[in-house]
């Protein structure tokens, strides 16, 4: 037995059957390569589902991690230590926000701004405001609050009941929203670009209905920045793009470079809605993930690094739109910055197997898109060793 078919059957015999995974076994990574356990190099077009912002084995992202996990791993957060308090500042100073909070997790950052949000709505508009609008299509997590927020029913089923306290919009219908506005909803919340739900961005309009929504209401606007953050669509945060400034934002996914972390950041409207007792995390803000999330934020944000983001993605957007004119199954390309998505005439996992074959790693989002996420450090040489792959596979 190789020794992939052995981890393989292993990982039957003793892991939970929770993922539809690839049969393929990675043992390291460098920059945008990854290596399998069979000595196969593979180009990393998923970043570990948009995670692995700054590639793998970064040696800046090494020696912060190095150099933390030497000094102090983890105290709790009754205490105070440096990184954390590093990352919010840098954070904020970035952006209109006042004040983070840090979590884990993509979940656990949504279950955050809900919890933040239902306090806030109550303080303001009683008891009975705590409803939220969330867009159908949408994908905010797997707790049991996410889920029920998640606007996908697959996603609910076997669970129920979910929780009350939730309904779903039509995804860029201003004309639904408004009609389930009411003074009782705390908080409207959506993802810039779908990402799970087949990267399909927000329209400027409805962005800014809902904006207009939340202030006639007194509710909060909560954009989950989970895939969207810290770089992935060529700024910052993806609602950078627009003129509209949510309240709260949700983070995860590549902001400590592939260490757990998550967090939300809130306005100065909001941000003092928690107090001391009302939410936590034993994990939330770890020395270690904070002290790497501050190298990862420094990156992004130092010269030329989101453009080269904008830069090599669009010329992979126009690229495969060049390659949808001879090739018919290619019937989308959408998406911003790297967190681009190619719809097809028929299903993706066939495809996907048929691309790791050819030595190119990307990730579905249901049905009929691949998704094409990488480390946001890759180069136009990498994109073109993806394209022509893509390429070869749909011949
Ligand atoms: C938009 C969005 N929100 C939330 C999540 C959940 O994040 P996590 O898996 O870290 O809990 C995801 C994960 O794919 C996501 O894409």
């Amino acid at each position: 037995m190789t020794t992939a078919n052995q981890m393989i059957a292993e990982c039957d015999k003793y892991v939970m059957n929770t993922y539809g995974r690839f049969p393929i076994c990675f043992d390291r990574g460098e920059g945008v390569w990854l290596y399998t356990v069979d000595g196969r190099k593979i180009l990393d077009m998923s970043a570990g589902i948009a995670v692995s912002s700054l590639g793998h084995a970064n040696p800046a992202l090494l020696a912060a991690i190095q150099e933390q996990a030497a000094k102090l791993i983890h105290v709790s957060n009754l205490y105070y230590t440096k990184p954390f308090i590093e990352l919010a500042k840098l954070l904020v100073e970035n952006t209109h926000f006042a004040k983070a909070f840090f979590c884990n997790s993509g979940g656990e950052a949504n279950e955050a701004a809900i919890k933040l949000a239902r306090k806030y709505g109550k303080s303001h508009g009683g008891e009975d405001k705590y409803k939220i609008l969330t867009m159908k299509n949408s994908f905010h997590g797997r707790t049991l609050a996410t889920v029920t927020a998640t606007g996908q029913t697959k996603y609910q089923h076997g669970f129920e009941p979910v929780m009350p306290g939730f309904d779903y919009v039509e995804f860029n219908n201003i004309d639904d929203l408004n009609a389930k506005m009411d003074k009782n909803v705390c908080a409207v919340m959506l993802e810039v670009v779908q990402g799970e739900g087949g990267i399909k961005p927000v329209t400027p309009e409805f962005f800014a209905a809902a904006r207009k929504a939340c202030d006639d209401n007194d509710a909060l606007l909560i954009v989950d920045e989970v895939q969207t953050g810290i770089g992935r669509t060529g700024k910052l945060f993806a609602y950078q793009h627009y003129d509209v400034e949510p309240d709260v934002i949700s983070m995860a996914k590549g902001i400590a470079g592939g260490l757990p972390m998550g967090g939300i950041l809130a306005t100065s409207k909001c941000c003092d809605t928690f107090q001391p007792g009302d939410h936590a995390s034993t994990f939330g803000g770890n020395p270690v993930a904070a002290a790497a999330a501050c190298v990862v934020i420094k990156t992004l944000l130092s010269d030329g690094f989101l453009k080269n983001v904008t830069d090599t993605s669009n010329y992979f957007a126009d690229s495969v739109r060049a390659l949808q004119k001879k090739y018919p199954v290619i019937k989308d390309v959408r998406g911003m910055g790297w967190l681009r998505g190619i719809e097809l005439t028929i299903e993706n996992r066939d495809v996907i197997n048929k691309l790791i074959d050819a030595g190119v790693v990307t990730c579905p989002s249901g049905k009929n898109v691949i998704r094409f996420i990488p480390p946001l450090i890759i180069t136009k040489d990498e994109v073109d060793f993806a394209l022509e792959k893509l390429e070869n596979v749909l011949k």
